[in-house]
């Protein structure tokens, strides 16, 4: 069970907290409510207190004990504190620091992770402003959970749409063992050594599955355990780590933090939920194409079903346009022919700084060896053919003399 204190700002999107509270409670959290003025326009703290089993605070004059710091009390009391439906507005003000209300004083004097799902019209979240002031939230250690695409209630459509309820339970369910136990981006008091020491690289690794229906998928032969051993060594050469991995069974390496996903789109918000990182290492084997998958089984008896495909996300080349991009973008290029060729057009289709090239005519996809061809905007190093972990290591020494 953890303690979450839960913000709720002022926006359209501010009765899904509602739902938010009762999930929380359902899986046997305790939440503290606390309501801005903004969201009390929305939702009522009669029906928050009612779902939560507990006061709602909306203002500073709320906390009757304020002579004992009420609000400092009040902040330290939860495991996590959540913002949900965070606004371009209460962004702004957490971003530049201030205090001018019970949320943001509660913000500025926790000292537990924090976690925002910010909810706005799609040019408002798309404004460099909006967009400032998330890389600055992130930069200051608080994890930002990506809005949505879809028809927004102003009529728009595009990003900027509070997830469902379950989906931002998900989410937290995925990060919240890590942030509690302060692994996650909150600072880090150990002091960590090695070339990579102070940096956060951020890997991909696996396949994708991409469901048909309940039971069936869209899948690849990607073995995971060249993204795994790059995450295992990253982590030895004292780097943070965060492992964002498709479906495979693979133990996680010692000192990474593993995000399970399953299909394409899940793999590019858990990325874009990590950023920033001074490294991105996109070694999944991500599927191009996903289907409509069917809400129940498909019948034998019906015949062959015709599949629909449309594109999935290219994380790679998505990262690559990001004002938030990692200072060294590699990805990784599987060819059964004109291997360098096909690389060095991903460099430039993608924005990479570099493009690990591999063979994979042989056995590399589920086996132990791989041979690798770097393509850096520089040329094109061939390396002679090795073991995974090795390959691994060899890859990491390269990133840490770069960085230097
Ligand atoms: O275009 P191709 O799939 O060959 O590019 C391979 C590189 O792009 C790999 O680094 C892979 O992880 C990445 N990629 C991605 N998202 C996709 C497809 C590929 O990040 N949808």
């Amino acid at each position: 069970m953890s303690r979450i204190l839960l913000i709720v700002g002022g926006g359209i999107a501010a009765y899904k907290a509602a739902e938010l509270i009762r999930q929380f409670r359902k899986e046997g959290h305790e939440v503290t409510p606390v309501l801005t003025e903004g969201g009390s326009h929305f939702v009522t703290p009669m029906s928050l207190a009612a779902l939560a089993e507990s006061p709602v605070y909306t203002s500073l004059w709320d906390l009757k004990d304020e002579a004992e710091m009420g609000h400092i009390q009040l902040s330290r009391a939860a495991d996590l504190v959540v913002v949900a439906p965070a606004t371009a507005d209460l962004i702004a003000r957490m971003a530049a620091g201030e205090a001018n209300d019970l949320a943001t004083t509660l913000l500025l004097a926790t000292d537990k992770p924090v976690v925002i799902a910010p909810a706005m019209n799609v040019r408002m979240w798309q404004h460099a402003a909006t967009q400032r002031n998330i890389a600055q939230l992130k930069a200051d250690g608080i994890t930002v959970l990506e809005p949505d695409e879809g028809p927004m209630a102003c009529g728009e459509y595009g990003p900027g749409r509070l997830p469902e309820p379950a989906d931002i339970y998900q989410r937290l369910e995925k990060i919240l063992p890590e942030l509690v136990s302060g692994r996650g981006t909150t600072a880090q008091s150990d002091v960590v050594e090695g070339p990579l020491a102070g940096k956060h690289v951020l890997v991909t690794a696996g396949p994708t599955h991409e469901p048909i229906d309940p039971v069936r998928v869209i899948a690849n032969r990607s073995s995971g355990k060249q993204g795994f051993a790059i995450a295992a060594a990253a982590a030895q050469a004292g780097a943070r780590v965060t492992l964002v991995a498709g479906p495979v069974s693979l133990p996680t390496p010692g000192g990474a933090c593993r995000v399970d996903v399953e299909t394409a789109q899940q793999m590019a918000d858990a990325v874009a939920e990590a950023l920033p990182a001074d490294v991105a290492i996109l070694v999944a084997a991500v599927a191009d194409w996903r289907v409509k998958a069917a809400t129940s089984k498909l019948k034998k008896s019906d015949g062959p079903p015709l599949l629909k495909f449309a594109p999935n996300p290219d994380i790679l080349a998505m990262l690559g346009e990001r004002p938030d991009r990692p200072t060294l973008l590699i990805g990784f290029a599987a060819e059964t022919n004109d291997v360098v060729a096909n690389a060095k057009g991903k460099l430039a289709s993608k924005k990479a700084d570099w493009i690990v090239a591999n063979d994979v005519s042989g056995d590399v996809m589920g086996g132990s060896h791989n041979r690798i061809h770097l393509v850096t905007k520089d040329g094109v190093e061939d390396w002679p053919e090795a073991a995974k972990e090795d390959v691994a290591r060899h890859l990491i020494s390269r990133i840490a003399e770069e960085l230097e």
